[in-house]
């Protein structure tokens, strides 16, 4: 029974030992960064985060520091500077030690490094942080320049909306102050774009075969309370005293460089001063036929 026992205690020394040498001369394998980007930008205000994963940390400590001080602003998961916007985003399973800096400002501008202790500094790695400013997008609305259209001809308008930060919800069109709608029989067709990467919603009005009450002012409305309007003339070919044959001979070239630029102020002019818009029509018929 005695020698049972004796038995017994050797095997279990025998495995404590075993046990103790493998922890004792145990390889351990040297901690490895996970590859991530090492030049990163954020908009100022944004939260930046500057990636650091590490393979086989062991129970080595993660550094946090601008690589021009040797002041940590991190060391393992606590902030050691007094900054609030500052933190390490700790994911255990995934390795993660990143640096987090809340509403980020220029200032924070600049190389950073990501350090395991350890007497050798060298064991880091280095990623560059650019602070820049989010571009102020002005919203906006575009809409066709006036038309001059001829009876039974095609109208077609296009409107165009940007948004700050994302295209407006929807562009409504109206006619005279009436609210226009897609209607295929009449021939009326309203078709409807987002173009997101450029934060534009684009409409298109069609109507086939215009009428002498689609002669008016166009509005062009945007959910984002942008409005723009044009205007559309439908001519009676066949009463107007201009005629397509007796338009085009008598202009020179001098004439037809009237700049579409200029039409909103000969828009105006068409009030006051007849002529004008007459001589503006013929520029347009010229250019029809
Ligand atoms: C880092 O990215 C910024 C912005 O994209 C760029 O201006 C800069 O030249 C890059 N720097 C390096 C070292 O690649
Ligand atoms: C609207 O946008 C389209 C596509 O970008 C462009 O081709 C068209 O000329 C624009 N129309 C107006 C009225 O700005
Ligand atoms: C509106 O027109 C201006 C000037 O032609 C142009 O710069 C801008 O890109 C246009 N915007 C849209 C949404 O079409
Ligand atoms: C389309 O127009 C016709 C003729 O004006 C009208 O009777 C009909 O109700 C309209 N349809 C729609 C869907 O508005």
């Amino acid at each position: 029974m005695e020698e049972m026992f004796t038995i017994l205690h050797f095997i279990l020394i025998g495995y404590l030992i075993k046990l103790t040498a493998g922890t004792l001369f145990q390889y351990t394998p040297a901690p490895e960064f996970y590859p991530a980007p090492y030049n990163v930008s954020f908009h100022r205000g944004d939260v930046a985060v500057l990636s650091c994963s590490i393979y086989n940390l062991g129970t080595k400590t993660v550094v946090w520091r601008r690589i021009d001080s040797s002041f940590p602003l991190t060391s393992g998961t606590m902030t050691v500077i007094e900054d609030k916007r500052i933190q390490v985003a700790h994911i255990e399973f995934k390795n993660q030690w990143d640096l987090t800096i809340k509403d980020v400002r220029p200032e924070d501008d600049g190389v950073y490094e990501c350090q395991i202790s350890s007497k050798d500094r060298t064991v880091r790695r280095i990623i560059t942080l650019n602070v820049v400013e989010r571009k102020v997008e002005i919203p906006e609305i575009n809409i066709t320049e006036p038309q001059y259209i001829e009876r039974g001809d095609k109208i077609v308008l296009q409107c165009n909306a940007t948004g700050e930060y994302y295209p407006p919800d929807e562009i409504d069109w109206f006619r005279n102050g009436h609210k226009i709608t897609t209607n295929i029989t009449q021939g009326v067709q309203i078709s409807k774009d987002y173009i997101f990467e450029k934060k534009t919603f684009t409409s298109v009005l069609k109507i086939d075969r215009a009428r002498m009450q689609d002669d008016g002012t166009y509005v062009c409305r945007a959910s984002n309370m942008q409005i723009t309007n044009t205007k559309v003339t439908v001519l009676n070919a066949e009463t107007s005293p201009i005629k397509r044959g007796t338009a085009g001979g008598k202009l020179t070239k001098t004439d037809s460089s009237v700049s579409w630029s200029s039409s909103s102020q000969l828009t105006c002019n068409y009030i006051n001063m007849l002529n004008i818009i007459t001589s503006w029509i013929l520029v347009n018929l010229y250019y029809n036929s």
